[in-house]
C-alpha cells in the first residue's frame, strides 16, 4: 500500500550516504508499490546538474549499491520520480527553484544528508524563503554532536525554525528488524517479562562485532573513536531497549520517556569499568594507525565496558557491553543469563547450569534459549544443557533478502509520521552526558589503548573485566 504523496528532498544527494543507502532504499519500496505516483524524490547539493544527469548518478549508485539490473524498466520507472536542484547551502541560490518544485498538498521532507556544520544554513533557509512550514518534516543522520555541548547546540539550530514533532533524528539500529524485534520479544509475550529483573538475571551482555576496519573513513573515525561512533547511539540504544520498562503503548513519546529513564540511571563509570583497544597489524592486515593514517593515535576500535543502571529492576545486575572493529567475526548479539536454579534437587555433580536467552541481531538473526534436560539413557538424573535455537529466516520461512533494510524503514516512517523509532532531543543530550566524562578522562590522560591482533577477539584486558566479576564473554564466532 503506497504511503501518501510526498514530496522528499535529499540534501547532499551526490554524497556517500545518498548513493549507498537512500537511493537504493527508496528504490526497493518502491518496487514493493510503497511509492505513490505522484511523489517526487528531489537531490539537492551544490553540484551543478540538470534533472536528467542526476538521474545517471542515482542510476549507477542503486545499480551498485542495491545490486540492480542495468536494463531494468522497474528502475528506469522509479527514476521518473527523481528531480534535481543545485543548491549552495550557505548561499542564497537554487532556494526559489526549490520552492517553486514543492507541491502543495503533499507531505514535505528534507533529509539532511550533510555535515551537522550545514543543518543550521539548510533550516535557516528552508524557513526563509518560506519553503517550511508547520508540517515539513525534517531527517538528520549521526552523528549528532561530538559532546553534550555540540548536540546542545544543534539541537537549538533546529529548534529555531522546527518542533521536536517535525525533527527525525536517524540512528539506523532502530531501524534494523531484529532491533524493533526486542520488543516484540519482551513485550509481547508473557514468558520473559516475569523474570526480566535483577532477582533472576545475573548478567546481560551486548557485543556488537565488526569484521571491517576503518580504512577509507579514517579521517572521520580517528576524531571519533568507538565511544562516539557506537556505544553513545546504537550500543545505547540496544540496551535501552532490553533495559526499559514497558511503556503504556507503541506510541513515540512512550517508548522514548522510558529509554530516556534508562539513560539517565546509568551510573557514571569507573575508569576500571573501562577497557579501550586499537588493532594492530598481523602479518596479513594493517594496523588501526595505518588505516586511519596517523601513527600516533590513541583513537579506540574496541571498547568493551561494565554499565551499571541504578534502579529498581537492575540493581546488581551488570550489564557488559563490548564493540569493536577488525575482529574475528562479524556478529551482534544480545545475551541474557540467567541466574541459576535457588536449590538443586539433583545428585548430578554439575547441577543446573544459568539459562541464557541469546538474541541475535546480525547476521543469522534468531533467538536461542539454553535449557537444561536429563541426559538421555539410563545412567540415572544427569542433567545437560541443550539449546532451543530458532532462526527467524527458518521460522518464517523467509530468507532475508526482502527484509526491509533500516533506512527504507525509517525513511517510510519519516513519510508516515511515525517518530517512534527516531531518537528525541533530550535522549541524545541525555546519551551525550553520560559519555562526555568518559572521553574527557581519557582524553585528559597520556593512556594508550590496549593493543589486539586484527582478527581476534580484542585485548585481553576485556577478558580481564569479566573474569574478576567470575564471568566470561561468550565466543565472537559468526
Ligand atoms: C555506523 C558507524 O553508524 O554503524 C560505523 O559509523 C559502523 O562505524 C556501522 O560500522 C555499523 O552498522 P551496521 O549496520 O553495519 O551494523
Amino acid at each position: 500500500i503506497p504511503v501518501d504523496d510526498f514530496d522528499l528532498v535529499i540534501f547532499g544527494a551526490t554524497g556517500d550516504l545518498a548513493h549507498r543507502k537512500i537511493l537504493p532504499g527508496l528504490y526497493r519500496r518502491f518496487v514493493a508499490g510503497q511509492i505513490p505516483k505522484t511523489a517526487q524524490i528531489i537531490g539537492a547539493a551544490r553540484t551543478e546538474q540538470d534533472d536528467d544527469a542526476f538521474r545517471a548518478e542515482a542510476k549507477a549508485a542503486i545499480v551498485e549499491f542495491g545490486k540492480v539490473d542495468e536494463g531494468s524498466d522497474t528502475l528506469a520507472d522509479f527514476l521518473r520520480h527523481l528531480g534535481y536542484v543545485s543548491i549552495d547551502a550557505k548561499g542564497d541560490g537554487g532556494w526559489d527553484e526549490l520552492k517553486s518544485r514543492m507541491r502543495a498538498g503533499a507531505i514535505h521532507a528534507f533529509y539532511f544528508s550533510v555535515a551537522p556544520s550545514l543543518f543550521g544554513d539548510l533550516a535557516e533557509h528552508l524557513a526563509r524563503f518560506g519553503i517550511a512550514d508547520d508540517h515539513t518534516r525534517i531527517v538528520v543522520e549521526k552523528p549528532f554532536g561530538r559532546d553534550l555541548a555540540s548536540a546542545h547546540a544543534l539541537n537549538a539550530v533546529l529548534r529555531e525554525h522546527f518542533k521536536e514533532e517535525q525533527i527525525y533524528r536517524i540512528d539506523h539500529y532502530l531501524g534494523k528488524e531484529t532491533v524493533q524485534n526486542l520488543m516484540a520479544v519482551r513485550f509481547a509475550n508473557i514468558l520473559f517479562e516475569p523474570l526480566w529483573k535483577s532477582e533472576y538475571v545475573d548478567h546481560v551482555q551486548i557485543t556488537v562485532a565488526e569484521t571491517v576496519g576503518v580504512a577509507g573513513r579514517g579521517s572521520y573515525y580517528d576524531k571519533s573513536g568507538a565511544i562516539r561512533d557506537m556505544v553513545q547511539n546504537h550500543m545505547m540504544q540496544l540496551l535501552c531497549l532490553i533495559a526499559m520498562e514497558p511503556p503504556y503503548h507503541f506510541d513515540p513519546d512512550a517508548v522514548r520517556d522510558e529509554k530516556l529513564k534508562v539513560i539517565r540511571a546509568l551510573e557514571p563509570l569507573e575508569p576500571g569499568d573501562i577497557v579501550r583497544g586499537q588493532y594492530q597489524a598481523t602479518e596479513d592486515a594493517p594496523g588501526y594507525t595505518d588505516d586511519a593514517e596517523n601513527p600516533a593515535s590513541r583513537t579506540e576500535s574496541y571498547v568493551a565496558l561494565k554499565v551499571r543502571i541504578s534502579n529498581w529492576r537492575w540493581q546488581g545486575t551488570p550489564f557488559y557491553l563490548r564493540t569493536g572493529k577488525k575482529l574475528r567475526a562479524r556478529t551482534s548479539e544480545i545475551a541474557i543469563t540467567f541466574k541459576e536454579p535457588p536449590h538443586s534437587i539433583f545428585d548430578d555433580e554439575g547441577g543446573p547450569k544459568a539459562n541464557e536467552l541469546v538474541i541475535r541481531l546480525q547476521p543469522n538473526e534468531g533467538m536461542n534459549l539454553k535449557v537444561m534436560i536429563k541426559e538421555p539413557g539410563p545412567g540415572g538424573m544427569r542433567l545437560t544443557q541443550v539449546p532451543l535455537d530458532m532462526s527467524f529466516a527458518d521460522a518464517l520461512g523467509d530468507d532475508g533478502t526482502d527484509m526491509p533494510d533500516a533506512y527504507e524503514r525509517l525513511i517510510m516512517d519519516v513519510i508516515r509520521g511515525n517518530q517512534t523509532l527516531f531518537m528525541r532531543g533530550d535522549e541524545v543530550e541525555a546519551a551525550w552526558a553520560w559519555t562526555d566524562p568518559i572521553i574527557e578522562a581519557w582524553e585528559g590522560s597520556k593512556i594508550r589503548p590496549e593493543p589486539y591482533d586484527a582478527g581476534s577477539s580484542g585485548p585481553e584486558e576485556a577478558l580481564r573485566l569479566m573474569h574478576r566479576d567470575n564471568r566470561r564473554w561468550r565466543e565472537i564466532r559468526a
